[in-house]
């Protein structure tokens, strides 16, 4: 054994003894063992001897009642089993039925607040065929009941689904864990007028009686699975992408969105063939909880990345990368989380670099890196390493810059110690060998050592890098040009006055950066400067809107533009930008004013967003 193999084992061997980490970390979850009969991860109640493999649902969406009824019927792999175990929450489950309308027993185990309640159903050894009859509670946490007034258009009502990562199991009895994959096809009765879309095969006009057949060919995770009803059109990008939106909204969307055909293409000539047919945006209303999520052929996006000049678009590049990263290759529990969003931040920053130049890949990622270094400095040291043990938490917590942006910069190490064409054709292998199959972090540092580390001779510090807390020395310094002079900008905005800077060339990026640059000790006279000077107050550019009332309020600066951080507030339910500010709120000593803005807004907010809000504000 070479040195730094000697010396990589020593580190990993000795992390394993003294971290509980390792014990989480399910190396079996993905294949079922014959002989052994194994939970397939933390947040999964369900066992690998009887697992699913393809869904058939069927279900009526009542916006009266704001319930979902129907059935799942699955196909399940049987080994010898004589108890098949589901992941619930909030479930009414009604009956159960195996092969022929057998009606067979059922029990559901203890709550969980984050997991739930498993559903276990009695199988015989020979059974290849559940069907559970359900219904949604009005109140279920994946999905959101909107009224017409929370949508674009105001006339129709709407609903959307957020499975990932432990949600779907809100809306579908289902085995939810990102280690079992499977097919599904779905017959769903709406409102006449309304359409229904899915992660899936998907129709581009209303069919008139309210009925939609679905189709997802390939094997996926339940995380993936999502749905989304209203008053919906569709509008063609180019051969294989288009837009589905609110009437109103759609022309906006397919010019901002104009490039994603091209995305498409960059993608696909670095790293592989695009294995899902279609890939179509919907654009949903601003409650959406996050900026995008990648559900299968059909990404779902937040309306407030609708900037105007195509500025915010590296979200679509992201969500579409993940259609390698995370779809077709994807993390076996939450606590890989690392695997699905390091790589897709990696690829969505090349496909931006391709398609715009190098320049403006930089500046995303020194924002990132500004970001990952926040997210280091609040977070506890063991949630900053890229593997998480998060056994009796709810996976929501990885959920920060840890996974997307120390993940990225040990990629873009691992590109620079290789070089670009050997990295890339490395990943490109990657994608391809893991096809429709899960990865834990184990599994992947050897695959990583065996296939990029060794045969290139290279050393790196892999399990200080994963196993290990903050930023490591190594880190990839990227620096910025443009950015170096907005740091003097800001500067001579102190000094010298916000007139005398020529800002006439500055992209939305270069100002964010400018934004979140400036100290939080202003006084109000040059924060009403600033503002007068460059207008963020009235931007319309959700970023800068959102990073400029944090330092408003940070300022003591707020007062003076309540209505409009108010307005944004109340509109938009993505928690990337609630969090901060109703934080900066609490953090200034302005709890109050956050709370009685939190206390009319909440009821817009998908049940996501309200778990989170609730706990930082100390309300119920
Ligand atoms: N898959 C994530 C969203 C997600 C992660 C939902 C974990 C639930 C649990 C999605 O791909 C994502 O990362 N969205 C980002 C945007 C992206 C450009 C970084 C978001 O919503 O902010
Ligand atoms: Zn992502």
């Amino acid at each position: 054994m070479k040195l730094k193999y000697l010396y990589l084992f020593i580190f990993a061997a000795l992390y394993i003894q003294c971290s509980p980490d390792q014990n989480a970390d399910n190396s079996n979850n993905t294949q079922p063992n014959e002989s052994k009969v194994v939970q397939l991860d933390d947040h999964s109640y369900s066992k690998s001897d009887a697992i699913t493999k393809h869904l058939n649902l069927n279900l009526t969406a009542d916006f009266d009642k704001k319930i979902l009824t129907g059935f799942a019927r699955y196909k399940i792999q049987n080994q010898n089993a004589t108890k098949i175990i589901f992941d619930t929450k909030d479930l009414n489950i009604q009956s159960v039925t195996l092969e022929n309308d057998q009606k067979t027993g059922f029990k559901l185990g203890q709550k969980d607040d984050h997991m739930g309640q498993p559903l276990e159903i009695d199988i015989k050894p020979t059974t290849k065929e559940v069907t559970i009859y359900y219904s949604t509670i009005p109140t279920s946490e994946a999905v959101q009941w909107l009224n017409p007034q929370q949508t674009a258009d105001k006339k129709h009502p709407f609903l959307f689904t957020q499975g990932q990562a432990i949600l779907t199991r809100t809306w579908i009895p289902c085995q939810d864990s990102p280690g079992i994959r499977m097919t599904y096809d779905a017959d769903i009765t709406v409102p006449k007028d309304l359409m229904a879309v899915m992660s899936a095969s998907n129709p581009t006009k209303k069919s008139g009686d309210g009925k939609y057949h679905f189709e997802m060919k390939q094997p996926i995770p339940p995380y993936l699975i999502a749905m989304a009803i209203g008053d919906l059109e569709f509008g063609k990008i180019g051969a294989h992408t288009g837009i589905y939106a609110e009437p109103s909204m759609l022309k906006k969307a397919l010019y901002e969105f104009g490039d994603t055909e091209k995305m498409l293409v960059a993608a696909e000539e670095m790293y592989g063939k695009y294995l899902w047919d279609r890939y179509d945006i919907i654009v949903l209303p601003p409650s959406f909880p996050f900026g995008g999520m990648e559900n299968p052929r059909l990404t779902f996006a937040t309306p407030t990345v609708i900037a105007g000049d195509r500025s915010l678009t590296s979200l679509i590049a992201h969500e579409l990368a993940h259609s390698w990263s995370g779809n077709l290759v994807t993390n076996a529990t939450w606590n890989d989380f690392w695997l699905n969003e390091g790589f897709t931040v990696y690829f969505e920053r090349r496909i931006m670099e391709k398609l715009y130049g190098a320049e403006y890949a930089e500046m995303l990622s020194l924002l990132g890196y500004q970001d990952l270094e926040a997210d280091v400095k609040d977070l506890e040291a063991h949630d900053t390493h890229l593997h998480l043990n998060l056994h009796g938490r709810n996976p929501d917590d990885g959920m920060t810059d840890i996974a997307y942006e120390k993940g990225y910069f040990f990629l873009k190490l691992l590109e620079e110690q290789v070089g670009r064409d050997k990295f890339d054709k490395w990943l490109s292998n990657y994608f391809k060998e893991h096809a429709f199959k899960t990865i834990n972090t184990k599994q992947f540092i050897e695959y990583l050592t065996e296939s990029l580390i060794k045969p290139n001779n290279v050393e790196v510090n892999i399990a200080e890098w994963v196993y290990g807390p903050g930023i490591p020395n190594n880190c990839p310094q990227v620096t910025s040009d443009r950015f170096n002079l907005v740091d003097a900008a800001v500067e001579q905005v102190q000094t010298k006055g916000a007139s005398t800077i020529q800002t006439r060339t500055w992209s939305p990026h270069e100002w964010l950066h400018f934004i979140r640059h400036l100290p939080t000790d202003l006084s109000q006279a040059k924060m009403k400067e600033i503002d007068n000077a460059f207008t963020f107050s009235k931007s319309t550019n959700c970023e800068i809107q959102a990073a400029w009332y944090e330092v408003a309020i940070k300022n003591g600066y707020f007062q003076n533009i309540l209505p409009e951080i108010d307005q944004f507030l109340f509109e938009v339910g993505r928690r990337k930008f609630l969090t901060p500010l109703y934080r900066a709120f609490k953090e200034s000593g302005n709890l109050e004013v956050g709370r009685k803005i939190y206390a009319k807004a909440k009821p817009n907010y998908h049940a996501i967003s309200v778990q989170t809000m609730d706990g930082l504000l100390g309300v119920e």
